[in-house]
């Protein structure tokens, strides 16, 4: 078992297998951007396997795969085929912007891909051009295609900000209902300069709750998944709407997670520093008895929480890095 020194159980490890993407959204991963891992450095397939074996045998349950955009990963299904077949792990899911979904939704199915979520801002298309720098429609059929695919639950991600997509809410309910997805509200996280950038435009998400009280009635739902999001079903709809809220209402002490960048940096926590080079690790020859016993040493010190309101000036890489 992997347990922190705050007595919290870590059974889920998102794992970013690029911090490439072919999206620019601007509170993510900013044009100015240059600072990208070297191929050399990225972990081989085999490499993952070896690395997430070991968090399973620890105890790891359940694997996100995240970018960047992992869909631009070359060995994308030969990575996921690799980690559901990891005695253990229970669960394997996968973040994406949705562009390449069409190719991908199916394989990946295939590969032991079990739940998507879907980073999705508006329906308006000159706004997604803006916020993201790419078309709106490949995500759309991308979307499509995920759906006759059979992933359950979809879960749509939309990063609300105040001037900019706020006042798309209703539209992206109406949408989500018509297509059987989940809706999630994210709160802009001051994650390097886009998140920093971005923070003008935070709003907390009690106000969104407030604004949907008036026109629907939300019933506490409860979803399958242990993240940190509060879900309520609107009226007597199929949809179930989730409330992330990062800044406004920090949700660190149910904490169940870690991440690993695609160099193999284990992080122990997305709004702190705190980190161990497990890709240098593995490739200066270590065991894997040595590779666990670094795991659980890192983990026992997990910091207890963020700072993004204290020291929204800490985190430098930007949220590219870790997927979120
Ligand atoms: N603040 C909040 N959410 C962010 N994401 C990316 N950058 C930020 C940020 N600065 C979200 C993406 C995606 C998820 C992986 O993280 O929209 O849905
Ligand atoms: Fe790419 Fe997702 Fe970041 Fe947008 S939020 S730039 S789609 S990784």
């Amino acid at each position: 078992m992997l347990n922190d020194s705050y007595g919290r159980n870590i059974e889920y490890l998102r794992l970013s297998i690029t911090d490439r993407c072919d999206f620019r959204c601007f509170y993510c991963l900013p044009r100015s951007h240059r600072d990208f891992e070297t191929p050399a450095d990225w972990m081989t397939p085999d490499e993952i396997v070896r690395l997430i074996s070991q968090f399973a045998t620890l105890g790891v349950k359940h694997v996100r795969l995240t970018g960047g955009e992992p869909l631009v990963r070359k060995e994308v299904g030969e990575i996921a085929q690799g980690i559901s077949a990891i005695p253990g792990i229970e669960e394997l899911s996968l973040s994406t912007n949705a562009s390449r979904l069409a190719q991908f939704a199916s394989p990946l199915r295939k590969a032991g891909v079990e739940r998507l979520n879907i980073s999705l801002d508006t329906l308006n298309e000159k706004k997604f051009q803006e916020i993201t720098g790419h078309r709106l429609k490949p995500v759309l059929e991308g979307i499509e295609h995920a759906k006759q695919c059979g992933y359950s639950p979809i879960k749509i991600n939309m990063v609300i900000m105040r001037g900019i997509n706020d006042e798309d809410v209703a539209e992206m309910i109406e949408y989500c209902i018509e297509h059987g997805l989940t809706l999630r509200f994210i709160e802009t996280m001051p994650v390097g300069e886009g998140g920093r950038s971005a923070s003008e435009h935070y709003l907390p998400l009690a106000e969104i709750e407030s604004r949907l009280r008036t026109r629907y009635s939300l019933q506490p739902a409860t979803l399958r998944g242990s993240g940190p999001a509060r879900y309520f079903r609107i009226d007597d709809s199929p949809l179930v709407v989730g409330f992330i809220t990062p800044k406004s209402q920090h949700f660190c002490d149910t904490c169940n997670r870690v991440r690993v960048s695609v160099s193999g940096d284990l992080h122990l926590c997305l709004g702190q520093e705190d980190k161990l080079s497990l890709g240098k690790m593995m490739r200066s020859g270590c065991s894997d008895q040595e590779l666990r016993e670094a795991i659980h040493a890192a983990i026992a010190r997990k910091p207890f929480r963020h700072q993004f309101n204290e020291v929204p000036t800490a985190i430098i890489r930007p949220m590219s890095a870790l997927g979120g």
